[in-house]
């Protein structure tokens, strides 16, 4: 596949990618071989899979005679696809005006950091992926994260901290090291 040197595929295990070209054949099976299929069935696969793997970038070439690097071109145009398993937790920083003028980059930043990955991108753990997106309709709190699906405004880096330290403890809970009154 034409996509050496791009930061795609980090993380994805073998078998992962197995399981994925496995169900390919039959996914791509619902769509003409036709140029016009390429975004339905990206969008397909990232319905199926929840991202686009290396793997999958290249039947999909294969699948409609084209070259891994347009259809990674393509994917990589529509800011809805991603390249990468999502985390446990998913992080979304919105990067909408309101939320910009307001320093969302600095939350990413803090994000970032704090996971020593970049944005589009999960740890290799899989605890965590972030993800930059568009504005999520809570402009009046910015700046907006949205954690697990959960929209938290007014941002600022102390909350990040606090956020980890939850994340820590549902953890330590899960992996039994820590004992609720429950277990
Ligand atoms: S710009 Fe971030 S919620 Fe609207």
């Amino acid at each position: 596949m034409e996509v050496s040197g791009q930061h795609i595929g980090h993380g994805i295990r073998e078998e992962e990618e197995q399981a994925i070209s496995e169900k390919l054949p039959e996914i791509l099976g619902e769509f003409s071989r036709e140029r016009s299929s390429l975004l339905p069935i990206l969008q397909r696969i990232q319905e199926a899979f929840k991202f686009l793997s290396p793997g999958a970038i290249k039947a999909v070439a294969e699948y409609l005679g084209l070259s891994g690097s347009e259809v990674y071109g393509v994917a990589t145009f529509y800011n809805q696809f991603r390249f990468h398993p999502p985390g446990r937790h998913e992080i979304k920083i919105c990067m909408g005006t309101a939320c910009h003028v307001k320093g969302g980059d600095v939350i990413l930043e803090n994000f970032e950091r704090r996971l020593g990955i970049k944005e589009g991108e999960t740890t290799p753990d899989r605890e965590y992926s972030i993800e930059r997106v568009a504005c999520v309709g809570c402009c009046a709190l910015a700046p907006v994260a949205v954690v697990d699906d959960k929209v938290i405004g007014y941002m600022q880096p102390s909350k990040v901290e606090g956020l980890f330290l939850q994340f820590e403890i549902q953890r330590k809970i899960r992996e039994g090291q820590i004992k609720t009154e429950a277990s």
